[in-house]
């Protein structure tokens, strides 16, 4: 038997070995290949907007490398090391934001605490550099919305309003709030600042409209270096009732013309009452009686029939003069007497 060619042995072994090589050892991605280095997340952004804390970034670029790119996230205090959240999802994720209040389970950094925080991606073995943020106090940097839940009430001459603290806040700070208030076409103004979470303004012009703006302050109790950002409410609009002197005239005006016609009334009764006889003697001679009575009374003799009779109009006339002279009680008793 010939023994196989040189050729084909060595394509034998050649095989083998290439079936069998050593096994490379495990060695980074990165070191391999510094080009195919994992890319940083860039463009750090905090939001610390009332109670709201969120880290966001931008995505690393996409690479041939199809595995996902997730983040990680870690804070340190200024005397702390760098640690990894707990209870808020920030390690190993793959949306590039970080709410350090759990979306609102937790309250996030505590206020005055100058908290540093830094993000880095990961793909498989991958990971790229640490970028660090700026430092922060959560106090200081916020921006702090208008109050919530305003609720104006007009009053006289006033307006009131009622609302809730933007968010809530420990024992060592407070909100001041002020308020911006003008007529249509009239001057801007400030009253404040105000602790309370009620606010009146008094001494405003009544049956007027008034335009409002709210705002809160975060103040820092004892350690008045922040200047936290604040926002002004949206514009509203309201009209004041009538003010305690308008609503009062508005009243006295027809009570008291009243009152005083009714005393008038009583009074000249009372008068009427008391001096009968004098003003008996007083309207004595109206203008107003019909001619023959007048005629009658001068002359008493003539029967007063016959005075009547001489006018040329029908006696119904004649009787309805006697009527309306007659009506009045006086004129009645004086005809009455002087018959
Ligand atoms: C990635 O893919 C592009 C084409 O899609 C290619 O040109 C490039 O060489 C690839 N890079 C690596 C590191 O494989
Ligand atoms: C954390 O967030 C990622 C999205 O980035 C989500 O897929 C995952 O389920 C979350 N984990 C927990 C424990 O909520
Ligand atoms: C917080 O405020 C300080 C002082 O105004 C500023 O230097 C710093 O950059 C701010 N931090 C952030 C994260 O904006
Ligand atoms: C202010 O008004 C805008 C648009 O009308 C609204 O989206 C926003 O929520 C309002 N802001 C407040 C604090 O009510």
């Amino acid at each position: 038997m010939r023994p196989p060619p040189l050729w084909l042995l060595s394509l034998l072994l050649g095989g083998l070995g290439a079936a069998a090589p050593p096994p490379a050892p495990l060695i980074p991605y990165s070191s391999q290949d510094p080009d195919s280095r994992l890319a940083a997340p860039q463009h750090l952004e905090l939001l610390l907007y009332n109670d709201e804390q969120i880290l966001s970034w931008a995505p690393s670029p996409p690479s041939n490398d199809t595995r996902p790119v997730v983040y990680q996230v870690e804070y340190r205090y200024s005397t702390g090391s760098w640690t990894a959240f707990k209870g808020v999802n920030c390690t190993d994720i793959t949306v590039t934001r970080c709410d350090f209040t759990g979306g609102g389970r937790l309250k996030g950094f505590p206020g005055l605490y100058s908290v540093l925080l830094r993000v880095r991606a990961r793909q498989g073995e991958r990971t790229s550099d640490w970028v660090t943020s700026t430092r922060f106090q959560r106090y200081c940097n916020v921006t702090v919305g208008p109050p919530k839940n305003i609720s104006v009430t007009p009053g006289k001459g006033s307006l009131t309003l009622h609302f809730s603290p933007p968010f809530d806040v420990a024992r060592e700070a407070g909100f001041e709030y002020r308020v911006r208030y003008w007529e249509k076409a009239g001057a801007q103004q400030v009253r404040g600042p105000f602790k309370k979470n009620s606010i009146v303004l008094d001494n405003l012009k009544p049956f007027r409209v008034y335009c409002l703006q709210t705002e809160a302050q975060l103040i820092v109790r004892e350690k008045n270096i922040c200047r936290p950002g604040l926002s002004l409410s949206n514009v509203s609009c309201h009209e004041t009732a009538a003010d305690a002197s308008t609503s009062l005239q508005v009243i006295l005006i027809p009570v008291g013309t009243f009152s005083l016609l009714l005393v008038l009334t009583g009074a000249c009764f009372f008068l009427f009452l008391k001096y009968q006889s004098r003003v008996k003697y007083w309207f004595q001679a109206p203008p107003n009686i019909p001619e023959q009575i007048r005629e009658y009374l001068k002359d008493p003799d003539q029967p007063i029939l016959e005075a009547l009779d001489k006018d040329s109009s029908p006696k119904d006339d004649a009787w309805d003069s006697v009527l309306i002279i007659s009506s009045p009680e006086e004129e009645q008793d004086d005809l009455l007497q002087t018959l």
